[in-house]
């Protein structure tokens, strides 16, 4: 059914006439599935920067039609970059995909299946171990092996008098306000110490560098309403920052846009910073599923939770590789079979596990333990523990089985990834 389309991947660095035009039909292409306006100049080139900094793969579907109009812009957009991930024991290469739309126009072809069916083989063939995505609805991505394995929480936290931490941070750390469009070595440096600390965390895409210093690319102009405070560790060396624009409304708004720290003093000196914003009653914006500020509290209810949508899909391609780079919680060897619709983590595996690492191999003997490569998705980063999967239905196994696999698999610390892509 898709062999009306021409399947092609773009060329970033070609800059004749007829290649421009394909890039800028790419980007088209995802400003309109995303829900954007138009792309300017000035938001191409910085797109065009930014993906050939990040060694992006963009592959579309362009129509052979007579329309000579729509000629450039694909109907179908794919894209995947490679970065890493934290898994909690190690960092591993994340295949991270993104970019995906289909035109309203070439909706439920098969389009899309063709496109992540053919990157995921891609993948396998250049030895990812996992494939990461975010999904923008909640039944899409399962078909293809992805599991909801992070969340994001919104909180709305009262910075008025009732704000008290139990004790005010007081490390000999200091957070400096500061112009973002000169702060970029200070940012990256925060970001590289947390990703290095934090399970669950992805690499960022290069975009996030004119983000954070106050290029909105929703609005694709600059915002000069983005403030920034970062925060220095008694060390002198930078440990967490906070990005952040103040509403006006009925009650004034201190908006985060982004939080990234290394350590908990400096998320506590953060938030202690946020609330001494004057005239402020309310701060308001993204945040970790479990984070210390919610225990630092004096009243804890001044930190409400407003929603809590899935963050980052897991899809495990190499079971092996991925599986003993996560950590083990408890000592025992169970066999486990895994169930992949499309092969690439297909079969039984045994796990060995001892002193919080496991070895893992392919086995020919029963299993314990089932489950599908989804599950296996949402099970990897800790978010979810087996036992509500296996009341679920979703992993099978013997009471005692089921028990054993929670015992070793299941552990803290609870995932975060911050990173959009
Ligand atoms: C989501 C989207 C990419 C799907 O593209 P598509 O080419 O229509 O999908 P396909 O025809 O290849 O469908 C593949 C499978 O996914 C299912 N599917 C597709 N979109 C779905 C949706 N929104 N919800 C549930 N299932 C969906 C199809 O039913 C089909 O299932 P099957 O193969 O088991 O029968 C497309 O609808 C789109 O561009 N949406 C707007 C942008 C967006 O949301 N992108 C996702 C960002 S993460």
């Amino acid at each position: 059914m898709t062999d009306d389309f021409i399947f092609a991947t773009l060329d970033l660095d070609d800059e004749s006439a007829d290649n421009t035009a394909r890039i800028h039909g790419w980007l088209e292409a995802i400003m309109r599935g995303f829900h954007q306006g138009r792309a300017t100049d000035e938001l191409r080139d910085r797109w065009l920067a930014a993906v050939r900094v990040d060694g992006a793969t963009n592959r579309g579907v362009w129509e052979s039609s007579d329309l000579p109009l729509s000629d450039d812009v694909p109907v179908a957009t794919f894209g995947h970059f490679v970065k890493t991930i934290n898994t909690g024991a190690e960092t591993i290469p994340a295949w991270m995909i993104t970019d995906v739309t289909v035109a309203p126009t070439h909706r439920r072809r098969g389009l899309m299946r063709r496109l992540m069916t053919e990157n995921l083989a891609s993948a396998v063939a250049e030895g990812a171990p996992v494939a990461v995505l975010t999904a923008s609805e909640g039944a899409i991505y399962q078909r293809f092996g992805f599991g909801p394995a992070t969340r994001e929480a919104r909180v709305r936290v009262d910075t008025s008098a009732r704000f008290r931490l139990r004790e005010r941070p007081v490390d000999g750390g200091r957070v400096v306000m500061v112009d973002p469009t000169a702060a970029w070595t200070s940012l990256s440096t925060v970001f590289a110490r947390h990703h290095e600390v934090t399970r669950g965390s992805v690499g960022r895409p290069n975009y996030y560098e004119s983000w954070l210093q106050g290029y909105d690319w929703e609005e694709q102009s600059e915002d000069r309403k983005q403030r920034l405070a970062v925060r220095f560790g008694p060390d002198g060396e930078p440990d967490g920052f906070v990005s952040y624009a103040i509403k006006e409304g009925d009650a004034v708004e201190v908006k985060v846009r982004d939080m990234v720290t290394a350590t908990p003093a400096a998320h506590l000196a953060l938030w202690q910073f946020l609330a001494d914003i004057d005239l402020a009653e309310v701060v308001t914006g993204p945040a970790a599923v479990v984070e210390p500020l919610a225990h630092a509290l004096v009243d804890h209810r001044v930190r409400g939770v407003t929603a809590m949508p899935d963050h980052l899909w897991v899809r495990i391609l190499d079971v092996p590789v991925a599986l003993a780079a996560r950590p083990w919680f408890g000592d025992d060897r169970l066999n486990v079979r895994v169930v992949d619709d499309l092969g690439h983590a297909d079969g039984t595996f045994s796990i060995e596990a001892a002193g919080g690492r496991a070895s893992v191999t392919p086995t020919a003997d029963e299993p314990d333990v089932t489950l599908d490569v989804e599950t296996l998705g949402t099970l990897y980063l800790g978010d979810v523990a087996v036992d509500p999967l296996a009341r679920a239905g979703r992993i099978t196994g013997t009471e005692d089985a089921i028990r054993r696999f929670g015992a070793m698999t299941d552990g803290s610390p609870s995932p975060h990834c911050n990173t959009h892509f």
